[in-house]
């Protein structure tokens, strides 16, 4: 299958997103160009490597380059001080130099870390993102945010800092669990309804399929919301406007993955696609919205098998007085106020500022707007 490329247009730190089955044994060739010596380090976790890392390996050899690994434990926790820390004596005594590449090689643990360790690593070396999952794909491997969470929230330590490259093989969303595939379909969902109501209606029609496994759909569903962030970085690379769309469903969504300890109660594109829910509701309330838009979302999320809603997480939640307190440590808060992305309609996302408390603890209440 030959791959389609994106061109994420950022000039001197523009790069080429390239999707399509069989990357990884392709890597070689494909990263060889970048290199100014034949030697890369590659970043990646236990569970990935166990099942991507040989053949990495054996495609970078193959191009007759030489790699060294380092495998993180798997799982949110290993983006924290300890894992960054550990990532940068790693690639320091592995001698990564400043012309050298960086491997991120997993999901967007591992791509946030990776990038963010490339980041600060003698003052700024390449990297290269791999991403393995679908969320990765189609969402955290693009864009040069990079980062690391704290104990006051995900995120809040990180810099904008542009891969190289990305190879996006959608051949290796074969191997993931049929959980964590559902859960990136949140990140997929999204790009429909922030801004092209024509994807939002092929997801409706595909998106079953997509899930069950046709790996043509999977890779247009990657592409086209690849292009979508594409286009958006390229115009709002730091976040001072437009980019903030992106993030819809993403600040209700980081309260609840809080509220629920980054666990596996709650995966990070669920807490999106019930997030989004959330952010349409409120729009209705607020009045932005046609009643019928939140309902339409949950009949396709519930017809794919995702989780759509509050009840679809196990267990107590905190109520929604300490659920709007978890939000404003987000880094959407301006001056106290909340800010949140919301929608005039599924495919038309917009931002909206200090949004009324009561209005957000309503929705969370599940009271009839
Ligand atoms: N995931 C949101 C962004 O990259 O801006």
């Amino acid at each position: 299958m030959t791959a389609a490329t994106v061109d994420v247009a950022l000039g001197a730190r523009g790069y080429e997103v390239r999707v399509g089955k069989g990357l990884i044994a392709r890597a070689g060739a494909e990263i060889a160009p970048l290199l100014a010596r034949p030697r890369v380090a590659i970043v990646t976790d236990a569970a990935v490597a166990g099942l991507h890392l040989p053949a990495l390996e054996a495609a970078l050899a193959g191009a007759g380059i030489a790699s060294t690994a380092l495998a993180l434990p798997p799982g949110e926790a290993t983006k924290g001080w300890a894992g960054l820390s550990r990532t940068v004596e790693w690639l320091l005594e592995a001698r990564v130099e400043r012309r050298d590449i960086v491997l991120a090689l997993g999901g967007g643990v591992i791509g946030d870390l990776a990038g963010f360790a490339a980041a600060i690593l003698r003052r700024g070396v390449r990297y290269v993102q791999l991403p393995t999952t679908l969320l990765a794909q189609v969402d955290s491997s693009v864009g040069g945010k990079t980062g690391i969470n704290t104990a006051q929230g995900k995120n809040l330590v990180g810099a904008f800092h542009q891969p190289a490259l990305v190879l996006a093989d959608t051949g290796v969303l074969d191997t993931l669990p049929a959980r964590d595939l559902r859960a990136g379909y949140g990140e997929v969902v999204k790009y429909g309804l922030l801004g092209d109501a024509g994807y939002f209606a092929w997801l409706e029609r595909h998106g079953a399929a997509l899930l069950a496994g046709d790996a043509a759909l999977r890779a247009e569903a990657v592409r086209r919301s690849v292009a979508m962030k594409a286009a958006i970085v390229a115009r709002d690379e730091t976040e001072t406007g437009e980019r903030a769309l992106l993030n819809l469903g993403h600040t209700f969504a980081h309260a609840l993955e809080a509220a629920t300890g980054y666990s596996d109660r709650l995966l990070h594109g669920e807490a999106v696609a019930i997030g989004c829910g959330l952010a349409l509701d409120l729009s209705v309330r607020l009045g932005l919205c046609r009643q019928d838009a939140p309902a339409r979302l949950r009949a396709h999320l519930d017809a794919v098998g995702a989780r759509a809603r509050l009840a679809d997480i196990p267990g107590d939640l905190p109520g929604a007085t300490a659920l709007i307190a978890l939000m404003a440590q987000d880094k959407k808060v301006v001056d106290g106020r909340l800010r949140f992305v919301l929608a005039r309609g599924i495919g038309a996302a917009c931002v909206a500022d200090d949004i009324p408390p009561e209005a957000v603890a309503a929705v969370l209440e599940g009271a009839p707007a």
